[in-house]
């Protein structure tokens, strides 16, 4: 089934990374001046049923060396409970109302400008594909960040099961729809199911991460389980959780937060501190955990990876 022709990757520039580690930690910190996060329902413990998680023993997979950190990571308590996942409210607080979620089984379909359909269980996938552990920065456009250790595989290793075609120009992105498990969507208001997309030319790139794991461990439900999107360099909202379809397309998908507030969230969504959101400056970031603030990078730190996918493209909005 994995017959191999000639990928779209092959004509695409994506270099490999060799990440910059240059800051001290220390020095981040100094002249921080913003207020702390309210962390004050952290401290539960959330234990997902054993039964309901896919694979185990398959976790964290080799580490990438190429993928590190500068700063250290952020507690897996703070990441695993304070999230962001509209379908089950819009508080950070969601942990308990995610676990109505039912994750296995669960289908992922690849359609779209493809050579072949894919539609195959997230349980086989990930015993196919082999697991690696990546350490990423993450930016929300809320300007808080957290350091994870992802586990998963790079999204164009994902797409080449179904074989793009290269009238391909773009990815996009599909969450579940199941009113009865996110009451959230009961909200006929929002434009569920949430949706986001990439360009080809970024699905391509390296650094662009199917997360099905983190801390060694098979994703959480809160965290997006079974399968989510990781996209470093931009801000946290395209990184898509509990991804049900991909498909291959040749027009630019509308992602939820821009059908939602066009002026505000835009489909590139590049870090950049100097391109404030228009109610808040991103020139600073609170990790979780931390009492202070640490300036934010262009590109969330990565511009040496994926900077040149934007040449020619000033003309776009490409920071929002
Ligand atoms: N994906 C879905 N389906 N629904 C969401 O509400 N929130 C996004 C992103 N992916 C979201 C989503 C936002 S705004 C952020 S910052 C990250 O998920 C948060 O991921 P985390 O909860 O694992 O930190």
């Amino acid at each position: 089934m994995l017959t191999r022709t000639r990928k779209i990757w092959d004509v695409i520039d994506h270099r490999a990374t060799d990440e910059a580690l240059v800051t001290n930690r220390r020095k981040l910190l100094a002249g921080m001046g913003m207020g702390t996060i309210g962390l004050s329902f952290i401290g539960r413990a959330h234990a997902q049923e054993a039964g309901s998680l896919i694979a185990p023993e398959l976790y964290p997979g080799e580490r990438n060396p190429a993928f590190t950190l500068d700063r250290p990571l952020t507690e897996e308590k703070l990441a695993t409970t304070y999230n962001n996942f509209y379908e089950f409210g819009g508080s950070k607080d969601i942990v308990d109302a995610a676990q109505a979620l039912t994750i296995k089984p669960w289908t992922l379909t690849i359609d779209g400008m493809v050579e072949q359909t894919v539609e195959m269980d997230v349980g086989d996938i990930v015993r196919r594909l082999p697991i690696e552990e990546r350490l990423y920065r993450h930016r929300c456009v809320e300007a808080w960040s957290m350091d994870v250790p992802w586990s998963g595989f790079p999204l164009k290793v994902l797409l080449d099961l179904a074989r793009p075609q290269g009238s391909a120009k773009y990815v996009r992105f599909e969450t579940f729809l199941n009113p009865d498990e996110a009451p959230a969507q009961q909200q006929s208001w929002y434009p569920w199911p949430y949706i986001e997309g990439l360009s080809i030319a970024e699905a391509g790139n390296d650094l662009a991460f199917i997360a099905t794991g983190m801390y060694g461990k098979p994703l959480l439900k809160q965290n997006g389980a079974p399968i989510r999107l990781v996209t470093p360099w931009k801000y946290g909202f395209k990184s898509i959780k509990s991804i049900r379809k991909i498909t291959l397309t040749d027009q630019r998908p509308v992602s939820y937060w821009e059908e939602l507030g066009p002026s505000e969230y835009g489909f590139w969504a590049n870090v950049n501190p100097e391109v404030p959101h228009p109610r808040w400056s991103q020139a600073y970031e609170r990790p979780l955990g931390d009492f202070g603030s640490v300036p934010t990078r262009l590109f969330n730190g990565y511009a040496e990876q994926v900077a040149s996918l934007y040449s020619g493209m000033e003309g776009e909005q490409l920071f929002m």
